[in-house]
């Protein structure tokens, strides 16, 4: 089938609608969205899991937007959250409470107080302090708070060191090595009921090789927790499936490859398996629109300046990302190798240098590639500039499903009030 982003005679177009027809509304920079193709995306997980007991939970960092998460929510997904604001997010857009799963790193007592009010599915656990603080707080509410502990496998994710999580020299969950005793402490705490483990490497795996070495390892430890006489009923296995961000990936692991090796290796132990992706549920399903704003040639680079920057997309300057980048209109004109910047004064306000683009006036559409995920929600508004809308498109119609602030709007919050000190 017809992928949602394509060109239709040389214009490029998501879904049935062209992407000028939809600058021309909506205005420049936007973040444009295919429903369809997120909703391909979630129906490749449930495939994928179908026949296990397994759960999937759309990890919403990756885009929090209401409707993004409703568009999973209304095919059953459930969410993993990693703040307070993520959960109220996840409950607004209609995902069930006892299917949202409470990953981050520190919970504090006001978002564990309004997890366990709204009786989540599960609170992944990081560290011994945070351990504590949820059994007080569950005993402050006269109940028990169910777990997971977030173990540290130690394993190399191969993927950018900013988005590696799996390695103990990370902040992230527990070492494997001292998990046995947390879960064994955890056990006498009163306001904890132990429902599982869970794990996460890391974000953009392209291989399989680094989940079999984690799975492997799980597997034991879960063995282990077994013969200590604490059995469990989940296994988180994290997010973290890569999406084909270059023309030239080779072939990169489905969903059905993770769901296979998660069966293989994991699915004789008798636990539900929870599977939290973000990224390949939403990365392919978005891109971001700008327009050129002027073409500068200095000394022998030839510049185009785009009026999207480094705050509407932020993977490239913070991760040295790849994005492709093409042109809305198709002319098949001779390439020429051009740095894509944006306005904001860094340097670092790059999303390409020495790109093979066509030429392109001021005025011309440029399309920002796999923006879908990491994209919107990690923008600013440095350089005072409006955060980006977001759009959805639904075959032949399109819903603005984030508004374009005002400057009004955006200064309306700087005050002057003062602080009155008893
Ligand atoms: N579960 C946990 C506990 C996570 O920390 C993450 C992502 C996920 C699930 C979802 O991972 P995914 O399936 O999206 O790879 N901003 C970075 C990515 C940061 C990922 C953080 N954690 C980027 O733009 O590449």
């Amino acid at each position: 089938s017809r992928p949602a982003i394509h060109y239709r005679d040389d214009i490029l177009t998501i879904e049935d609608i062209p992407l000028p027809a939809l600058a021309e509304r909506v205005g420049t920079p936007a973040y444009i969205y295919s429903r369809a193709a997120m909703q391909a995306a979630y129906a490749r997980y449930r495939d994928a899991f179908e026949g296990m007991d397994a759960l999937v939970c759309y990890a919403v960092k990756a885009n929090t937007n209401l409707s993004v998460i409703r568009t999973f929510a209304d095919m059953g997904s459930g969410a993993d959250v990693v703040s307070g604001g993520e959960l109220r997010r996840a409950l607004a857009a209609g995902v069930p409470a006892r299917r949202i799963v409470f990953s981050g790193v520190a919970k504090t007592r006001e978002e564990i107080d309004f997890a366990l009010n709204a009786d989540i599915l599960q609170f992944n656990v990081e560290s011994e302090p945070e351990l504590k603080a949820i059994s007080a707080a569950a005993m402050a509410f006269g109940r028990r708070a169910r777990i997971a502990i977030r173990v540290n496998p130690d394993v190399d994710a191969g993927t950018h060191a900013k988005i590696s999580t799996g390695l103990t020299e990370n902040k992230f969950g527990i070492a494997l090595n001292r998990a046995l005793g947390v879960f064994r402490e955890a056990k006498t705490l009163p306001g904890i009921d132990i429902q599982g483990v869970a794990v996460h490497i890391g974000s953009q795996l392209t291989s399989l090789a680094p989940y079999g070495l984690t799975f492997d390892r799980i597997a034991a430890f879960v063995g282990q927790l077994a013969a200590a006489g604490i059995k469990l009923s989940t296994i988180d296995i994290g997010g973290g499936l890569g999406i084909a961000y270059h023309e030239d990936t080779g072939p990169i692991p489905t969903p059905a490859d993770l769901a296979k090796l998660a069966r293989e290796r994991l699915g004789g132990l008798g636990c539900r398996l929870i599977v939290e992706p973000g990224r390949s549920l939403v990365g392919a399903a978005g891109l971001l629109l700008t327009r050129v704003i002027y073409e500068k040639h200095g000394g022998d680079r030839r510049f185009l300046i785009l009026d999207g920057a480094m705050n509407d997309l932020m993977r490239p300057a913070l991760y040295d990302a790849y994005h492709r980048i093409v042109p809305v209109v198709r002319t098949g004109a001779p390439e020429s190798p051009a740095d894509i910047v944006g306005p904001v004064c860094e340097t670092g306000d790059t999303f390409a240098r020495a790109r093979p683009m066509p030429p392109l006036q001021p005025g011309d559409l440029v399309a920002i590639l796999d923006a879908g995920a990491y994209g919107a929600v990690m923008a600013s508004t440095y350089n005072a500039r409006p955060l980006v809308p977001e759009v959805m498109v639904d075959g032949g119609s399109a819903s603005i499903i984030r508004e374009r602030p005002s400057h009004a709007d955006m200064m309306a919050l700087d005050s002057n009030r003062a602080i009155a000190f008893a």
